[in-house]
């Protein structure tokens, strides 16, 4: 959520910073803004929308300038507008924030009373005054942002310069991610590692805490109690891993194709070594509950696992939203409990805060993360990785697939430690078959595309399943709405007739998961429930069920047959195909969706 990209170089930045921030475009998209300081000081670009529309600008009235720091907005404080854009400049400092400053009103008062005078109305706009203010009272710019944490309530991670020294960058996280790296031609900052592709080899890991002062030349890193330190560096992966779009129109469309090889990838690192049992240092005999914890796309792979859990492992959990887990009341009843925090990015910031509280709770974590370079992996007391390379669109889709590939295989090991070999190698054998069962779907696009024809036309629609696919009609559900802006829900089919069915009518498609397996006829009788109604009807199943309904759909898409357990895996394909061909017809912008950002770092 907003992106921060700053650099020094030897030779004029505007263009390194518009480039890093089209890398970084994907964390928010409402505004941009570059900031550089040349001979005659600070000079400031903003554009309203993508990071293209800034770019523009930049080209109609170049910026000189060897150092300059860049920002791209997910809106927070005040709408999307050229005077609330970052860069924010007080008095010959300028600032990019990502995060939030939750007490900004009380120090607005503060530092108005003082005679700052402030343009936007974004919360961000009191850090440049705060740092201004202790310039002004004789700190140097390094204690000045040194000392934004003794006043800022809330997270940050900043970039600052000064109009007095050129000659350095000053940034400090707390609560949001940031790295430095230095390459051939100067030194950078980023909010993501990935962005820095082709401009340096390595990184260096900021922790909670820490500032920096970044010269063309060298990076220093103070900890939180201004301490010189050595962080971790990482190697930054080359430019095409990331930014490839292999061919595809979309983001999406290339993630959603790129499945099977995650699958495979997957597979490989967990099936060939007792890799789990290497990274998770638990014993599963000694945990009473599983605690699963994540939000969106994320808390949907984990209520599936739920169930894995439970028939495999013979393991019971609890799901929650990690929203809501953060602040939730703690039952003290003695069970032993182990968590497991889901995520892609690993920087969700709700995700971050239960985290914490578990630490607080002495309750052993796994983190499942994508993003390997991000705070959730490096924070967890054990991390999974889930190997499904950049996901760039906002839609999380083979992030998904790869979560529930992972808690899989977790369930796997949990249930042979607890002794449940036979399930435990009935799971195994299943997900042996992911990668060519959803190589099989992703050949049947052509069918979906016909069937997206019938939602890009409704207003709303509805999703149900049962059992373990219950949760992918609520993840069809999420996925159509975000990307096509079509009112969806998933529900429990069996829950239907509890009120939702009220909504049927022949204008509301209904899709329905309805693969063969021991719940089939609790749901053929609830998709006959909806066609009594004259709902449309969309099948989801493999061959012999869609010709037990054949007489109720109005279209149906065959999976192919596979163990139930790997069910939910292979029905997120068609889901994700479908989402994305209706947005495509309805003309939307698939991969910055409106309102949304791809790494949710504030509450
Ligand atoms: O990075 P995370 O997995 O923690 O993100 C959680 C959600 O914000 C994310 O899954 C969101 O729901 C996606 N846009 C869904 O496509």
């Amino acid at each position: 959520m907003c992106g921060i990209f700053a650099a020094i170089s030897d030779r004029p930045v505007a263009g390194v910073l518009v480039e890093g921030l089209k890398r970084l475009e994907y964390r928010g998209y409402d505004s941009a803004g570059v900031a550089t300081i040349d001979d005659e000081g600070l000079r400031r670009v903003c554009a309203v929308g993508k990071v293209s529309a800034l770019q523009q600008r930049v080209e109609a009235e170049p910026l000189p300038g060897c150092i300059g720091i860049a920002h791209t907005r997910w809106a927070t404080h005040g709408a999307p507008s050229e005077v609330n854009s970052h860069p924010h400049m007080a008095s010959g400092v300028a600032v990019v924030h990502n995060g939030i400053v939750e007490n900004h009103g009380e120090l607005r008062q503060r530092l108005e009373r003082q005679g700052c005078r402030f343009l936007s109305e974004t919360d961000s706009e009191v850090i440049p005054w705060l740092i201004s203010c202790a310039v002004a009272d004789g700190s140097g710019p390094a204690r000045a942002v040194r000392s934004l944490g003794e006043h800022i309530e809330g997270s940050y991670a900043v970039a600052v310069m000064t109009e007095n020294d050129r000659n350095v960058l000053h940034a400090k996280r707390h609560g949001s991610p940031l790295v430095a790296a230095l390459g051939p031609r100067g030194g950078y900052l980023s909010s993501d590692i990935s962005a820095l592709a082709g401009l340096a080899d390595e990184a260096v890991v900021l922790s909670d805490g820490d500032q920096v002062e970044l010269r063309r030349d060298a990076i220093s890193v103070f900890d939180k109690s201004g301490r010189p330190v050595l962080r971790a560096r990482l190697p930054i992966d080359a430019v095409g891993e990331h930014f490839d779009k292999g061919g595809h129109p979309h983001y999406m469309l290339k993630e959603i194709h790129d499945q099977p090889a995650v699958a495979r990838a997957i597979e490989a690192r967990y099936d060939k070594s007792p890799f789990v049992a290497e990274q998770v240092a638990l014993d599963f005999n000694q945990i009473d509950r599983i605690r699963l914890i994540a939000c969106g796309t994320s808390y949907y792979a984990c209520l599936v696992a739920k169930r894995w859990f439970a028939e495999v492992a013979g393991l019971s959990s609890d799901v929650e939203l990690a929203s809501e887990h953060r602040y939730a009341p703690v039952v003290a009843d003695g069970q032993r409990e182990a968590a497991i925090l889901v995520s892609q990015s690993g920087e969700t910031a709700d995700t971050l805060a239960s985290l914490e509280k578990l630490r607080g709770l002495r309750t052993p974590t796994i983190g499942i993360v994508n993003q390997q370079v991000s705070t959730l992996a490096r924070e967890a007391d054990f991390f999974l990785p889930l190997l499904a390379g950049a996901e760039i669109g906002v839609a999380s889709t083979k992030a998904f697939t790869a979560q529930l590939l992972v808690l899989a295989r977790l369930v796997a090991h949990a249930a042979e430690q607890r002794g449940q070999r036979a399930a435990a190698r009935r799971l195994r054998a299943a997900l042996g078959e992911a990668a060519k069962t959803i190589e099989a779907v992703l050949h049947n696009e052509a069918a979906i595309v016909a069937v997206a024809g019938i939602l890009a036309k409704a207003r709303s629609a509805l999703f149900v399943g049962r059992g373990a696919l219950y949760p992918l009609a609520m993840e069809g559900a999420l996925k159509l709405k975000e990307i096509s802006y079509i009112h969806a829900e998933g529900f429990a089919a069996g829950e239907l007739k509890h009120g939702p069915i009220a909504l049927v009518d022949a204008d509301t498609p209904v899709v329905a998961l309805a693969p063969s397996g021991d719940l089939f006829p609790k749901l053929a009788s609830n998709v006959r429930e909806i066609a009594a109604r004259k709902g449309k009807i969309i099948l989801l199943g493999d061959r012999k069920a869609l010709l037990a309904l054949s007489d109720v759909a109005d279209a149906s898409l065959t999976l192919p047959a596979c163990d139930e357990l790997l069910q939910p895996i292979i029905a997120a394909i068609p889901l994700q195909f479908l989402a994305y061909h209706v947005a495509v017809a309805r003309g939307c912008d698939i991969d910055h969706p409106r309102n949304l950002a791809k790494s949710v770092t504030v509450e």
